[in-house]
């Protein structure tokens, strides 16, 4: 069964703490983590560090660092970040690696696409194109296509290319994959306050300067916007006479 356990920052290991990307607070200040669901969530403020921690996991699993499936040995950007010093100083405990699975990100989901098309891969994503579909329909063809393997599936904001009727689907999306096949574990950075919601799931939040578990009710995207839509106008106006003020 491949199952992400821990996450652990050898901090002898590290060399420069001053450098990217030990300069960053929530992955200075790593113990050890523990994952305990089969759907975990990264959460928190932008630039806190929950793309760097999951590309080094993700690495560590055998993705390349532009994703896809592990045979998708591509890089179109040599040392596209370097996150090699966090790599190597992480211990990461699956309790398997030899199960399949998807890292997607964001940036790079039209050279996944590009790739798949060029080794002739389109009948597993549909039978069409990647390319000639819409972002948000490819996307969801990526997931009903090839994500139905067991493994280790690894996502970086997977909102960005969904509505929010969408984002609901891939809801629907996770919840029959994982009561289909208990030998499946999703790590997913979000913004997402829908995605959040999915039960049970763990919730680690990188805000003020740490990692730690939080409840869905505790996290930013859920506050945030369930104060603002119920009362937009109010909101607004709140924020931009801040604005004016300080003008
Ligand atoms: N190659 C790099 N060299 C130096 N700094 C970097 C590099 N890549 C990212 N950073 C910085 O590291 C910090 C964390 O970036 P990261 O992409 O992990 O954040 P994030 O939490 O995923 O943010 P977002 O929610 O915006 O996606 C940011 O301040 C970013 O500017
Ligand atoms: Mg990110």
């Amino acid at each position: 069964m491949v199952r992400l356990k821990t996450v652990k920052l050898l901090r002898e290991s590290v060399v420069r703490w001053d450098e990217y990307p030990f300069n960053i607070p929530p992955i200075a200040s790593l113990d050890a983590l523990e994952i305990t669901s089969r759907i975990c969530f990264f959460v928190g403020e932008n630039g806190t560090g929950k793309s760097t921690l999951m590309e080094a996991i993700a690495a560590h699993y055998g993705f390349g660092r532009e994703g896809g499936s592990r045979n998708f040995s591509f890089e179109t950007t040599p040392s596209l970040r370097s996150i090699d010093s966090l790599v190597r100083a992480l211990r990461v405990g699956f309790t398997n690696r030899t199960g399949s699975g998807f890292y997607l990100r964001a940036e790079s989901f039209f050279n996944v696409a590009s790739y798949v098309d060029s080794v002739g891969g389109i009948d597993s994503y549909g039978g069409k194109s990647l390319h000639d579909q819409s972002h948000g329909e490819s996307f969801i063809s990526l997931l009903q296509h090839r994500f139905t393997r067991s493994g280790f599936y690894v996502m970086d904001e997977p909102e960005a290319a969904l509505s929010p009727q969408r984002q609901l689907s891939f809801l629907v999306l996770l919840h029959d994959l994982l009561t289909n096949n208990d030998n499946i574990q999703f790590l997913i950075a979000t913004h997402s306050p829908i995605l959040l919601a999915y039960p049970d799931a763990q919730i680690l939040s990188f805000d003020g300067g740490h990692v730690r578990e939080i409840g869905y009710r505790e996290s930013q995207p859920f506050q945030l916007v369930s104060r603002f839509v119920a009362a937009p106008e109010r909101y607004i106006n709140a924020l931009f006479s801040d604005k004016s003020d300080s003008e």
